[in-house]
């Protein structure tokens, strides 16, 4: 694996690849990388020619500033785990290299109605700030495929839509979850739960499944207030569970019994910010 860390050396390197290489693959984190990281780039690579890792923790998209200071970093580690999963170029930039004009005046997307829900309304920015990081990534990197993790729902479709008017050839790949042996979604924020809330985490999924096995047609609310009730009882500042239309992220609180549903929430434990979230396609 090659580790490049300046726009500069990246573009050139590409484009001297374009015509030996016709599919390039790339896969954006911020690093401290789990298997759920690692599944995109083994699924980026059955499917080009080349495999792109970016690691970038990118200060544009953390609305609070602890948050940003406290992101794990392990580098060593990734660099490992990327060459063991044969990614091919991983590219490491700086803060300036990415923004060399400073982050005060980067463009802004209209994300409409999915940038005022869920994460968008409990982390206001963040969504800008993904769009600012993956479209300033896609121009430097030119990929035919995107992967994202089904993890994130809601970045998948801000980002397909920043995407379809910016990127319209991108191909984007959404992959599925990939959890802990107890079912808490894999994630780099894990790492900073102290071992009790380690041990309380699981009930976030454990949350989703009893609304997934519980849910009918007619109110949901019953069953929302609940779930929030049962989190708070156990420690968790829960910012939201809802549950939404799994196509155009519109909240639902009735259910007709057929359309796509996707539940989401988003917790905090102890001040570490959990989110997950689980796809009902249709119910017979
Ligand atoms: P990060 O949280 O590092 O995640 C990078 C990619 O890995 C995202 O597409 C995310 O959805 C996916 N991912 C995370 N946990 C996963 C899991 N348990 N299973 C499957 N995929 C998982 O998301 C970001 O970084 C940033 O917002 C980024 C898109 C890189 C922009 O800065």
């Amino acid at each position: 694996m090659i580790i490049l860390k300046k726009v500069n050396d990246i573009k050139s390197y590409l484009s001297a690849l374009t015509k030996t290489v016709s599919s390039i693959g790339f896969v954006p984190t911020m690093g401290a990388l789990h298997s759920g990281h690692i599944s995109l780039i083994t699924k980026a690579k059955t499917e080009n020619d080349l495999v792109v890792c970016s690691i970038f923790v990118n200060p544009t998209q953390f609305n609070d500033a602890k948050d940003f200071e406290k992101y794990p970093v392990t580098i060593e580690q990734d660099i490992y785990l990327l060459e063991k999963a044969g990614c091919s170029i991983l590219f490491l930039p700086t803060v300036d290299e990415m923004y060399p004009n400073g982050i005060e005046n980067l463009a802004h997307f209209d994300l409409g109605f999915i940038e005022t829900i869920l994460d968008g309304k409990y982390r206001p920015g963040h969504f800008q700030g993904v769009c600012q990081v993956v479209y300033r990534l896609l121009e430097i990197i030119s990929p035919h495929k995107l992967y994202l993790g089904q993890k994130d729902f809601q970045q998948c479709m801000v980002l397909n839509k920043m995407a379809a008017t910016t990127y319209p050839t991108l191909q984007i790949i959404i992959c599925p979850t990939q959890r802990e042996p107890d079912g808490l979604a894999m994630s780099s924020r894990n790492l900073r739960l102290v071992p009790e809330d380690r041990l309380l985490a699981v009930n976030i999924f454990l949350t989703l499944q009893f609304i997934k096995n519980n849910i009918k047609p007619g109110d949901l609310n019953n069953l929302k207030q609940n779930a929030i009730a049962s989190l708070t009882a156990k420690g968790f500042k829960v910012d939201y569970v809802e549950i939404c239309n799994a196509d155009s992220l519109q909240l639902l609180n009735d259910w007709n019994g057929k359309t796509g549903i996707v539940i989401l929430v988003a917790a905090f434990l102890n001040g570490v910010r959990l989110i997950d979230n689980l796809l009902i396609k249709e119910k017979e």
